[in-house]
């Protein structure tokens, strides 16, 4: 008989969100799942559309931020187990509106701590998995890792909001004996990740020959992780570690942000048959980002020991299905680009 669980994820219909959703729905067909979004900008059901009639799935459009709220959700549904994703996400929003990052990220946190320990009752059968970030370390030089013993030092409003967090969710282990896992995860690329991050901006405006926005001169490192990676990952995490444990986890793809946009832009081309380097001439470089962090780059050493995950994708391989899927799903592309995005971008570029 396998057990049965009711399991929360909250954030599941954005990018991470949707593909761990995904992934439990259709590997735990014994389990409850409830996934609980607010549906800002970044949050869309598109992304499910494919498991959104599936029995064990529900979908409840709800704010973290909102305390009362997060208890009745809580004492109704008794979850026993929580993937916690939702949050404002975007580093260069944090730099322009702060707030939101507090109220969703540190106080939704919060919110959430608060019912699960009054629900679960120090019960170790259950699980409070917050997904976190590598940004909460702050920025390297040109060598070394971050690992799980790297001090915090987060430098941007986001990576303060997701260093609090993370500082929330351990303090509730400590004083309140609450069961908890924290990941701490590198920049992921695939389907369905909104088009402000680089990769997906940069595919959209190559499609449309628009210049692709190059932050300083393009020397900047982020280690890249294909999301399907990390879906496994925090299915592994949140099934198999030990209680209190954190994991800080990466692609093995360090790359400066110029090689990540140039090979793009040589798969661009391929696919859409222009001729070699049409897209590259796309490349701009713009006012660089307000502190911005130089390097992250990720030792995943105890999650592969410990737990034997591998990230099984090569970034061109992650690449180029990123780059199909953005191709061949370009209604999602035009739906999510209309309304406000624009305005964003002139907000943004008008603050630097
Ligand atoms: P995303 O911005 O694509 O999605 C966030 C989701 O949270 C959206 O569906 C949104 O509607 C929902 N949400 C926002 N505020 C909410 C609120 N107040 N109440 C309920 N739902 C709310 O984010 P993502 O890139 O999928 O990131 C998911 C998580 O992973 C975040 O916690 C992020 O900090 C973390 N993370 C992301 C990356 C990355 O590269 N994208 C890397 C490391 C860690
Ligand atoms: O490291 C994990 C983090 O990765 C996550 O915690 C964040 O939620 C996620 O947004 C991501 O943060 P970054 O700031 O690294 O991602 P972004 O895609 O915004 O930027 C990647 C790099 O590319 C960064 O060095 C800034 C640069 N950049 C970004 C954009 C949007 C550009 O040069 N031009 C751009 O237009």
């Amino acid at each position: 008989m396998q057990p049965q669980r009711h399991l929360l994820i909250t954030g599941g219909a954005g990018f991470i969100g949707s593909h761990v959703v995904r992934r439990m729905v259709l590997r735990y067909p014994h389990y409850r799942i409830t996934n609980l979004d607010k549906l800002t900008y970044a949050g869309n059901l598109e992304n499910l559309r494919d498991v959104e009639d599936k029995p064990n799935y529900q979908f409840i459009r709800g704010d973290i931020a909102d305390p009362v709220f997060v208890m009745n959700l809580f004492v109704t549904h008794r979850f026993d187990g929580v993937i916690h994703l939702a949050a404002e996400s975007h580093v260069d929003r944090s730099i322009l509106e702060p707030d939101d990052f507090v109220a969703t990220n540190v106080l939704g946190t919060v919110n959430l701590l608060n019912a699960a320990r009054v629900v679960w009752e120090r019960d170790t059968r259950c699980r409070f998995h917050h997904v976190s970030t590598d940004e909460v370390f702050g920025s390297l030089g040109d060598t070394g890792f971050f690992n799980e013993q790297t001090p915090y030092d987060p430098r941007s409003p986001y990576a303060a909001s997701k260093a609090s967090s993370d500082f929330f969710v351990r303090a509730y282990g400590h004083t309140y004996g609450l069961p908890y896992v924290i990941t701490n995860c590198s920049n992921n690329y695939g389907p369905n990740q909104f088009p402000e991050k680089l990769i997906p901006l940069a595919i959209n405006n190559v499609r449309h020959l628009k210049p692709v926005p190059i932050y300083g001169r393009g020397q900047n490192v982020r280690d890249w992780l294909y999301v399907e990676d990390h879906a496994e990952a925090i299915d592994l995490v949140f099934h198999k570690a030990p209680n209190a444990a954190t994991y800080t986890i990466g692609g093995s793809n360090a790359l400066r942000n110029i090689e990540v946009v140039r090979k793009l832009c040589a798969i661009m081309d391929e696919k859409l048959q222009r001729p070699p380097g049409t897209s590259e001439q796309l490349i701009t470089f713009v006012a660089d980002r307000p502190g911005h962090d130089y390097r992250y780059a990720i030792d995943s050493t105890k999650i592969r020991t410990e737990l034997g995950w591998v990230p099984r994708t090569s970034f061109e391989e992650g690449l180029r299905k990123t780059i199909d899927w953005y191709l061949n799903n370009t209604d999602w592309l035009d739906h999510v680009t209309s309304g406000e995005y624009l305005h964003y971008f002139e907000r943004m570029y008008a603050n630097r």
